[in-house]
């Protein structure tokens, strides 16, 4: 018997997520493609956020904490879902959000002000100094007798990682009930926090596929250091079996202009998803992994063996403000077929 304490965790995720096969974009590309619904965890259609703060919000409610505090982008689906969940629980959610406020709200901030979360608005000055921001307004709470829990951007931390080492459990089983032994399993990467949980989960199962990530902002390098520097926090306060392996597979060159900024091509690769099998991604994270996934396999089809999984990571409200730029492509040229493959 181990002698080391519980992890705290909540329950808040629908799962198991389905596992689908995109039946004619496998044909189109010649090698069988299918998608993990994480878009599909619930609570607010919240993605792999939710399976964050499984953890997340387990270790603030074990510190009995009534207020969340977090930071992202006007459109961070992290900070919606801390919004809605805190919403659910009966907790007050404190929001640093970077940019001005907009004459009117769209996608996630629409809701994140409809979920009732205090929001604060950052300059770039601000933003640069972003965790001095977070202790003030932690400051502040405490200040005013309440007992406040710091979530960084994207949830990425140690903590937040175990939501997919869960993940990865969760897909070891579903393979020993039907679903396919993928030969490669494929995750947007922002800070790659998910992706180090989903190396833990394989190392703890023994599950069978390789884990890539495709950076859709940082560059692959940095992402390599952040899951590394995650594992081996996770080794160490948590006593797990985990190590970094010597080779994290990340794609790089995909990140486009960079975080929020979205291309056409990108913007075009969700229509044909759509139109092809009906799931709509998101154009900020994951059309552009899904962007770089395909054209990696249409270059090379069975580089990552004969069955790859993507995982679907949610992030569907932050299509929404790009609807002047959808409107255009819709109305302009035929999208038939797909720009990379
Ligand atoms: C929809 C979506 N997918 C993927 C990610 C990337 O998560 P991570 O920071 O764990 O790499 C994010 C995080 O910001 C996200 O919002």
């Amino acid at each position: 018997m181990s002698d080391t304490p519980p992890i705290p965790r909540i329950e808040l995720a629908h799962t198991p997520t389905p596992i689908l096969k995109l039946e004619r974009l496998s044909a189109r590309l010649g090698v069988e493609l299918w998608v993990k619904r994480d878009d599909l965890t619930g609570l607010l259609e919240s993605g792999n956020k939710v399976r964050k703060l499984e953890f997340l919000i387990g270790e603030a409610l074990a510190q009995n904490a009534d207020t969340l505090i977090t930071c992202g982008t006007l459109q961070s689906n992290c900070c919606r879902t801390v919004a809605a969940v805190s919403a659910r629980l009966g907790l007050r959610a404190v929001l640093a959000l970077k940019g001005v406020k907009p004459a009117a709200y769209d996608g996630n901030l629409l809701l994140d002000r409809m979920l009732g979360a205090e929001l604060h608005y950052c300059t770039d000055e601000e933003w640069a100094k972003i965790d001095d921001v977070l202790a003030a307004l932690e400051a502040r709470e405490r200040s005013r007798g309440r007992r406040p829990y710091v979530i960084p951007e994207s949830g990425a931390t140690v903590v937040g990682a175990l939501g997919y080492m869960a993940c990865a459990r969760e897909i070891f089983q579903q393979t020993k009930h039907g679903a396919p032994d993928f030969d490669t399993i494929v995750i947007t990467a922002f800070s790659g926090g998910s992706q180090a949980g989903l190396l833990m989960g394989k190392q703890l199962t023994g599950l069978r596929a390789q884990i890539i990530s495709v950076a859709v902002a940082w560059d692959a390098d940095e992402v390599r250091r952040y899951v590394s520097g995650i594992m081996e926090q996770a080794a160490r306060r948590y006593h797990l079996r985990v190590a970094p392996p010597a080779d994290i597979p990340v794609l790089d060159g995909y990140q486009g202009a960079g975080r929020g900024r979205v291309g056409e091509d990108t913007l075009a690769v969700v229509t044909q998803l759509a139109r092809t099998e009906g799931i709509v991604l998101d154009p900020v994270y994951t059309a552009k992994a899904f962007q770089g996934l395909v054209a990696e396999l249409s270059r090379a089809p069975r580089q990552f063996g004969e069955r790859v999984c993507f995982i679907h990571t949610g992030g569907i409200f932050s299509l929404f403000p790009f609807r002047a730029e959808l409107s255009r492509l819709l109305d302009g040229e035929s999208l038939v077929e797909w720009p990379h493959a």
